[in-house]
């Protein structure tokens, strides 16, 4: 069943999620990256509602949702997560992040540990932007300011996802571009500068009391597989599984895959915490 949830708060007017699943089961948060929306995981959701309670928020600026001001952080991006959690009576949930969603993931295990069950990290880093990024966003984004959003997400989607799947399933690949041209030129902007403000985490890993996922695509051209695979073993409980066949998009690559081994991790992090509790 969907139910629609919907809150308000002082930097989001409107900050929508989708429901799934039963409410007394654990609670899995999926959040999307750049440049998409929560339809992101469409594949994913149904393999894993029968048995968790799923929660898929539209970030702020994209679909319903909206933040006030031109700006947003990664930090704030995560306090409204931990607003809608807390308005569904919530206490603990595992917080799951494709790429932007991953560095959101981060802030909200840094803002909101006692709030954190697992972290489950897709395609994504605990590193900052390094000065080549930075300076490669700015380029963008003064391409979307010059009315350029159509050149910026047609050079930008096709390399995410491998180049096997690429050719074999076109109509997928369009479906992302169309959904990434109804967002905002503002929302882009705004999502790409708090890319660039982000933080390292690698402290959150080091000083994680819950395990971390590791979702990494063997192909993927922006989180790179060599450079993530560094941090997986800084948390005390890290989980890690390379996709031979899949670039930066997991959640439509291989949604089977992904479905089963956030389903796994889920299962262990929740014992695992009934367990201490128990203890
Ligand atoms: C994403 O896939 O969410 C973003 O492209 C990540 C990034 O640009 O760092």
């Amino acid at each position: 069943m969907e139910t629609r949830i919907r809150i308000s708060t002082s930097k989001f007017p409107q900050l929508t999620a989708r429901q799934y699943g039963m409410e007394n089961q654990p609670t899995i948060v999926l959040l999307h990256g750049f440049p998409a929306d929560s339809n992101l995981w469409r594949e994913v959701v149904p393999l894993l509602q029968d048995d968790f309670r799923i929660l898929v928020s539209d970030l702020p600026g994209v679909g319903e949702s909206s933040f006030s001001g031109d700006e947003v952080s990664v930090e704030a991006l995560a306090t409204g997560i931990a607003a809608l959690l807390k308005e569904q009576k919530i206490e603990k949930a595992i917080i799951a992040g494709h790429s932007m969603g991953g560095y959101i993931a981060f802030a909200f295990a840094a803002l909101f540990p006692e709030m954190v069950e697992g972290v489950s990290i897709i395609h994504s880093s605990a590193k900052a932007d390094d000065e080549e990024k930075i300076k490669a966003r700015r380029k963008s984004i003064e391409l979307i300011r010059k009315g350029g959003k159509e050149a910026f997400i047609n050079a930008m989607l096709p390399p995410l996802f491998a180049e096997s799947f690429r050719n074999a399933h076109p109509e997928v690949i369009e479906q992302q571009r169309r959904q990434a041209m109804e967002i905002a030129d503002a929302t882009l902007i705004a999502f790409y500068n708090a890319m660039i403000n982000r933080p390292e985490r690698l402290d959150v890993l080091r000083s994680a009391s819950f395990p971390v996922q590791w979702i990494i695509g063997a192909q993927d051209n922006l989180a790179s597989p060599e450079k993530v695979l560094q941090q997986t073993s800084l948390a005390n409980v890290n989980f890690v599984s390379v996709y031979p066949d899949s670039g930066h998009m997991a959640m439509l690559e291989d949604p089977q895959e992904l479905a089963k081994d956030i389903r796994a991790f889920a299962t262990y992090s929740t014992a695992r915490q009934t367990e201490e509790l128990s203890a």
